[in-house]
């Protein structure tokens, strides 16, 4: 039987793996200590569940039923500053439901829980791996903003790991995710069911001037780091003007200077530029005003401009035999209350879905706030979404195989 008191005690004890900062704020990055200890509680959860434990070389954790089985589940990593729902709610909502499943003779459920969702070192790196959209290799090469690489790191679930498991196993996905915006607080509704994923880009963009002294060196003579990026900046806002919607995004969340110290001119700046839309000719157009502005503002400034890996997902629409299962159930648990929606955010279904039929349901975030410490859902809704994701589970349509 679906136990939502079992459900809510589970996640309130993932988010003590890494508890941080106010409200129930966790710090619990992809193969940092609370994470992995996380992983290891959710291995032991998953087996007291009576599924088989799989750790494949990235770390992405699943918990295995037999047979042929639909796969729930989402990533229990977080943010460097993060909130306690963000991935492990869809994460504990896939161990309830696969263990009530299998507590009353139900469909054959797996779970996952996908590693670096969060993107420490890439842009859903473990779910992008497992999908072969990335090999281990080139994963392995890339590296976090203290230039520690992913193939280091994950040295530290060595002892985990039992081997890569085969996506032929698996029927399906669906993964059950707080909105992290704020349409369905907004509008009273307890239920987003997803229509399609937007995509993204994301890249690492060097100014290289000239380190000097702050005290000395006239403005005129200066090749200031900063000062490339932040007229950068400036002259992008401006050139996407025309060709950016109200849904597009961009945002430069990192700068690291050098040698970042009061009194020196910086000679490097490192920062990284993301975009994200739900049309892929609009993200390559925008990736040609992005190289275009850096290249013309190094030059204003007789600087140097470098590009580094550009890393993405394109956007991608959801199984509608899927989500025909989540609409009615959505109906059945939340009557008018519930919406179709596209997600803003990134997922792991993306990656799946090359696989797989996905599909991925929401719950309302209060006041729309995500990658915060005091991200928060109410608990009636979290529930609310464990029924719906348990409905749509045994609706023979999600059993068919495609
Ligand atoms: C994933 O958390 C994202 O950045 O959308
Ligand atoms: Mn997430
Ligand atoms: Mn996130």
């Amino acid at each position: 039987m679906l136990n939502p008191d079992r459900f809510l005690a589970d996640l309130h004890h993932l988010r003590t793996f890494g508890a941080s900062g106010v409200g129930r704020g966790v710090v619990r990055p992809a193969y940092s200590g609370p994470d992995v200890a996380a992983r290891r509680w959710l291995a032991q959860r998953m087996s007291d569940a009576g599924l088989q434990v799989a750790v494949d070389a990235m770390g992405n954790l699943f918990g295995l039923a037999d047979g042929p089985s639909l796969l729930l589940g989402s990533h229990s990593d977080s943010q460097p500053e993060g909130g306690w729902l963000d991935g492990a709610l869809g994460v504990v909502a896939a161990l309830e439901i696969a263990r009530a499943c299998r507590e009353s003779g139900g469909p054959s459920v797996s779970v996952v829980s996908f590693q670096d969702e969060e993107g420490r070192f890439g842009v859903t790196t473990g779910s992008a791996v497992w999908s072969g959209q990335l090999t281990q290799a080139e994963a392995d090469n890339l590296t976090d903003h203290q230039g520690l690489s992913l193939g280091s790191a994950r040295q530290i679930m060595r002892d985990m790991i039992t081997g890569d498991v085969d996506p032929g196993r698996f029927t399906g996905f669906i993964e059950m995710h707080i909105e992290q915006g704020p349409a369905l607080d907004a509008a009273g509704e307890q239920i987003g069911v997803v229509s399609d994923i937007v995509g993204i880009r994301d890249m690492n963009i060097t100014f290289s001037g000239r380190q000097n002294h702050a005290g000395t060196t006239p403005m005129h003579l200066r090749q200031d780091a900063f000062q490339a990026v932040s007229a950068f900046n400036t002259a992008l806002n401006d050139q996407f003007r025309n060709v950016v919607t109200p849904q597009t995004v961009w945002t430069i969340g990192h700068v690291s200077l050098h040698p970042n110290a009061s009194s020196i001119v910086p000679g490097r700046a490192t920062f990284s530029m993301q975009w994200r839309d739900a049309d892929a000719n609009r993200l390559e157009r925008m990736e040609k005003i992005i190289r275009e502005t850096a290249l013309a503002t190094a030059d204003a400034r007789r600087m140097q401009v470098s590009f580094g890996r550009l890393l993405g997902l394109d956007p991608v629409a959801m199984d509608d035999r899927l989500c025909g299962a989540l609409e009615q159930a959505a109906d059945a648990v939340a009557p008018k209350r519930w919406r179709k929606m596209p997600s803003g955010a990134l997922h792991d279904a993306t990656n799946v879905s090359r696989l797989l039929p996905v599909a991925m349901l929401f719950v309302p975030s209060l006041k729309g706030i995500s990658h915060a410490f005091d991200e928060d859902t109410m608990e009636d809704d979290l529930v609310a979404g464990l029924r719906v994701l348990d409905l749509a589970v045994r609706n023979p349509a999600t059993q068919d195989r495609p």
